[in-house]
Order: structure tokens, then sequence, then C-alpha cells
């Protein structure tokens, strides 16, 4: 039934400064699956997903202890001697506000393969419109690409932000919250695009819409004031979770 894992997050822990906020979570990450993290406000969603691109290294104090292993070759994106850039490119973040450059739609997607040295023209071409087209947003945008992103409306941009993580073809897209400042259509395709790119990309996506997760995840993992409660099926998890505060979180009694 499991299929082979894209990373292993091993015995990691998470503190800005003194305070710890994630505590000895283990978790597998299956390929080209969708995994959700839920959770009440404040419970480290969003810190936990930080650390797989390094985030937290732009700010002193932060300190990571554990692993996150990259399989197959089974690197520890966290050691200290990687530089925080390699594993950006390898893994493509979007956040809970849609937040395009102020450049044109063209430039937003091809940012990466610029940052990451590609040249060639005709390469950037392509690889800008494979995004797009990966992100549902290039029959929207192709006749405009050199216009800024900023006119896009709210659902155009968070989708043109996915195109821009997509450039890169990363091995992990990192969602947090992407539809919260979203309405219920953009939302909804959204959802739609996030189930069709996970047969090609492996999905980390924060959630405190239960709902969402229960639609479109694949796993889900139950964190509560920063250690992981509970990591399943999706389904079993909504259906028949093992842990009582699991179940009293699915069912709404608290958070
Ligand atoms: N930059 C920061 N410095 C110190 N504490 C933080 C910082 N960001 C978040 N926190 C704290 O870490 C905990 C987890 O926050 P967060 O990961 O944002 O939770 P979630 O995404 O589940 O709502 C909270 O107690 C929050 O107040
Ligand atoms: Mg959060």
């Amino acid at each position: 039934m499991d299929r082979p894992l894209t990373a292993e997050i091993k015995k990691l822990s998470f503190f800005y400064g003194e305070k710890k906020v994630v505590h000895d979570i283990s978790l597998p990450i299956f390929q080209h699956a969708l995994t959700a993290l839920i959770g009440p406000s404040g419970c480290g969603k969003t810190t936990l997903l930080r650390c797989f691109n390094r985030m937290h290294d732009l700010y002193k104090g932060n300190r990571y202890q554990g692993e996150i292993r990259l399989l197959p070759e089974n690197k520890n994106i966290l050691a200290a001697h990687l530089n925080p850039m390699e594993v950006r490119m390898r893994i493509g973040m979007v956040f809970q506000k849609p937040n395009p450059f102020p450049k044109s739609i063209f430039e937003n997607v091809a940012y990466g393969l610029r940052v990451r040295g590609v040249k060639r023209r005709a390469s950037i071409e392509r690889s800008v419109e494979e995004a797009l087209v990966q992100a549902g947003l290039w029959f929207e945008v192709k006749d405009r690409l050199r216009t800024s992103a900023l006119a896009l409306s709210g659902g155009q941009q968070q989708r043109l932000c996915i195109a821009r993580a997509l450039a890169t073809k990363p091995e992990i897209l990192l969602l947090d919250e992407p539809t919260s400042a979203l309405d219920p259509i953009s939302t909804g395709h959204i959802e739609e695009l996030v189930t069709e790119l996970k047969r090609s990309v492996t999905i980390i996506m924060v959630t405190h819409n239960l709902h969402q997760a229960g639609r479109i995840s694949d796993y889900t993992a139950f964190m509560y004031m920063g250690e992981l409660v509970e990591f399943g099926p999706t389904q079993q998890i909504f259906t028949n979770p093992v842990q009582a505060k699991t179940e009293a979180y699915i069912t709404g009694r608290f958070g």
C-alpha cells in the first residue's frame, strides 16, 4: 500500500531562540502523494513546513535539531554544511498570501531559473510556459506575459506563485494554507490543481480546513502543541483515529 518515500523527518526539533516549538517529530513523506499538516493555530505547522527549505536560516538564533533526509540519496537537508540555496532549488514553497514579485508574469516564473544561472532564452521560455501550464494558468495569461503580475486576481496570483515554485522542478512543493486568502471558486481551482500536481511532485500542505484535508490529501499528520500526535492515511485519520486527541480535533471538539 505504501509508496516510496521522498523524504523522512527524523527526530526533528526546532527552536526560536530558547523557545522550542517543534518537539521531536518523526514523519515519513511519501512520494507523489499529498500530506496534510493539520492542528490548531499555533501548534507548529508553519514552523515545521519552513524547516524543509531552510527558511529559518534567515533569522539569527533559530536552531534545528534532528534531520530531514531526502531520499533516495539520503541527504540531510538540515546539515550545517549544506547551502540553503541548494535546498531551496529542490523544494518549492507557496505562502498563505499570494506574494508575486512586482515584476511581469514572465519574470516571476523565470526568477528561480535566472537565480540558478539558466541563460538560454529559449530554455527559459520553455520552462516558463511549462510551469504556467502545470499551474493551470497558461491560457489565462499567455497573451499578457509581459504585464505586471500584480494586476492578476488573487486566485491567479496564487497559481502564479505555484508556477514560480514549479519552474525549477522541485521534488517537494510546500504549501502553507494556500487557499486561506481566496474565495471558494479560486479555492476550488487550487484544490483541483494540487490534486493533478501530486502525480508529478510530492506535496506537503498545511491547512486549518479539515474538509480540505479530507478532500485532497492522501496522508494526514495531526499536530498539537508542537508534537506529532498521529499520522496515517487520511481516511483512517478522519474515520478511525487511534488517539483521543485526534478524534476530538477531527470532530470539532477543540481548536
Ligand atoms: N518568529 C518566531 N519567533 C518566536 N516564536 C514564533 C515565531 N513564529 C512562530 N512562533 C511561535 O511558534 C509556535 C508555532 O507557530 P506556527 O508554526 O506559526 O504555528 P501554526 O502554523 O500551526 O499556526 C507558536 O507558539 C508561535 O507563537
Ligand atoms: Mg501557520
